[in-house]
């Protein structure tokens, strides 16, 4: 897979969703959608039933990102629901491993999260059990954050694990992606990036997606 754009509708306009989806359908590769449960992070927004519906009414695959505690719990149901990929945080996962397992078998493609100071050491022997891992480049919570570049040597290193061990594992950023930093997310090595603000505060998303997937390929 080359370079991929997964939208964040967090920064869409939540009374016309579907709508909101539509209007990057053919450029956007995912839809980025932000569960958050306010223990996770110090923000609410939308659960299963809201990404169940979303699924049956947009063309573009769902991309969970799930910012809530007891994922093991919760987040296969996201891919029975059909999501085509579901992310959970390691750091509120008890049994990451199990977890990814139960995901992949669920239907959905299996990514892990970072916050910004967890360590990607430690994490290493975990990789192979999925399909995505999450850099996270602001602290989780909020959209139109700055984007915080102290985490592109994580990036880095991602990326140099996932060469030296010949994995197939794709490398999502998301938080303060822009036409500003993107080409250092890339360049460290990031192929999935989210942008929420970047691509909805734009006058024409759909121009927006396909402006940072060129800037990601230069
Ligand atoms: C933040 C979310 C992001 C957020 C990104 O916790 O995970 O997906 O929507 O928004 P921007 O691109 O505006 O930083
Ligand atoms: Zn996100």
């Amino acid at each position: 897979m080359g370079v991929q754009i997964s939208p964040s509708i967090l920064s869409a306009d939540f009374a016309h969703l579907a709508e909101e989806c539509e209007r990057v359908a053919g450029a956007a590769d995912w839809l980025h959608v932000d569960v958050m449960d306010n223990h996770f992070v110090p923000n609410l927004t939308l659960g299963l039933p809201v990404v169940e519906r979303l699924v049956g009414a947009v063309r573009t695959p769902i991309d969970c990102h799930l910012m809530i505690e007891d994922p093991d719990r919760w987040a296969p149901g996201f891919a029975e629901a059909g999501a085509g990929s579901v992310t959970f945080h390691v750091e509120a996962a008890t049994a990451p491993i199990k977890l990814a397992r139960d995901i992949r078998a669920a239907g959905a493609r299996a990514g892990m999260a970072l916050r910004p100071a967890t360590p990607l050491e430690g994490y290493a022997d975990l990789l192979p059990e999925l399909d995505m891992l999450l850099v996270m480049t602001v602290e989780p919570g909020f959209g139109g954050q700055r984007f915080l570049d102290v985490v592109v040597p994580k990036i880095r290193r991602a990326r140099e694990l996932v060469k030296g061990r010949d994995l197939d594992l794709w490398i999502q950023v998301d938080g303060g992606v822009s036409a500003e930093t993107i080409e250092i997310c890339a360049d460290a090595g990031a192929d999935v990036f989210v942008a929420g603000s970047a691509v909805y505060g734009a006058a024409d998303p759909a121009a927006a997606v396909r402006s940072l997937a060129a800037q990601a390929q230069a």
